[in-house]
């Protein structure tokens, strides 16, 4: 009895221990992120949500930057940065927490083009303007979202079949078979939409570009060299390649290196990059980059200006295109040193 007795205490005592360690650990076990809350003495700022595709690129990083440079508290700003790590579905449920917080404005980066209606309509009857930054949506009512600031994507593609069409007349190579490989980046996403058709419209007008593969390089260092490798493990003759950025590119070019080839225009294959970050723009004046097309990330304080628009009660357009030039070896000298990122 005595025992018996003993057993159950210690059982009982056993499951409370359970209890209290499983209250304690709650939070840590928890899946639910919970909504960062407004401070009251932030409350006569204006409150911006950000939701950031993720951190995939070196010009990520500084799109990100120029964000949290500008919405600072001394400009009058509660800035609310949501990172979603490559997944719609994370920014769906940002994006549903800026609307229960009832911010002021949302900004966000839509990481692909579709799927978007049904959380902007939200925001919409919660009266909450949109403003999309970089990337846009592919939505049935334009009215979903207030303005975009961002890159002219498509263009930025035709100023790299340009450059390929007059280099190739330059040194002779109009009439020679041009194998060109193509690294895309996330997939539906608006700067590969655009990049990818800008550059196509300029390869249909040549009948001797061939493009020989588009692969998916994700927009990563890694990823870029993993697809870069499996093309030059069963075709040497790759003569040019795009990379829709730079972080792919510096992973296509370790490949070309590995498969005992060279980059450049002395070399066995011409790469052709975008974005234009520093790093990159070092291996333009190496020649190792023939030419990198910008993409201009520093979006924040077209994006700060559109929102002091807004607050001053007036309109403001539908699209904003940021400024952004071509780097070759000819004029990159005197950019690098400015370069912050
Ligand atoms: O949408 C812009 C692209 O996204 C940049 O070229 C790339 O580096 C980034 O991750």
């Amino acid at each position: 009895m005595v025992m018996h007795t003993r057993i159950v205490t210690t059982v009982y005592i056993g499951l409370c221990l359970l209890l209290i360690l499983l209250c304690g650990c709650g939070k840590n076990f928890s899946t639910v992120k919970e909504e960062k809350e407004i401070p009251v003495s932030n409350q006569s700022l204006i409150v911006v949500g950000v939701s950031q595709v993720g951190s995939e690129s070196v010009w990520r990083t500084a799109n990100s930057n120029s964000i949290q440079k500008v919405f600072t508290k001394e400009k009058g700003y509660f800035l609310d940065f949501q990172n979603a790590r490559q997944k719609q579905e994370n920014q769906i449920k940002a994006i549903r927490g800026f609307i229960s917080q009832q911010v002021d404005y949302i900004v966000f980066s839509p990481i692909m083009e579709d799927g978007w209606d049904t959380v902007l309509q939200e925001a919409k009857e919660a009266n909450i303007p949109v403003i999309l930054m970089d990337r846009q949506v592919n939505v049935k009512d334009e009215s979903l979202y207030t303005t975009w600031v961002g890159s002219n994507f498509f263009e930025e593609g035709q100023k790299a079949g340009r450059w390929l069409e007059e280099y190739l007349e330059k040194s002779g190579r109009t009439q020679e078979e041009i194998k060109i490989l193509v690294l895309v980046g996330t997939e539906g996403a608006t700067s590969v939409i655009g990049r990818t058709k800008g550059f196509h419209e300029i390869a249909s007008r040549h009948d001797n570009w061939q493009i020989v593969s588009e692969v998916n390089g994700e927009y990563t260092t890694s990823k870029g060299k993993e697809v870069t490798k499996q093309v030059l493990r069963t075709r040497k003759d790759i003569d040019v390649i795009v990379s829709q950025n730079d972080d792919m590119t510096f992973g296509a070019l370790e490949a070309i290196e590995e498969a005992g080839l060279q980059a450049g225009e002395n070399g066995d294959i011409l790469v052709i990059s975008f974005d234009a970050v520093k790093a990159a723009l070092k291996l333009v004046k190496d020649g190792k980059i023939s030419v990198d097309i910008e993409c201009n990330p520093e979006q924040g304080e077209y994006i700060e200006s559109v929102i002091s628009t807004l607050e001053r009660g007036e309109q403001v357009e539908k699209a904003y295109y940021v400024p952004e030039k071509i780097f070759t070896k000819e004029n990159v000298e005197e950019f690098i040193d400015e370069r912050t990122y």
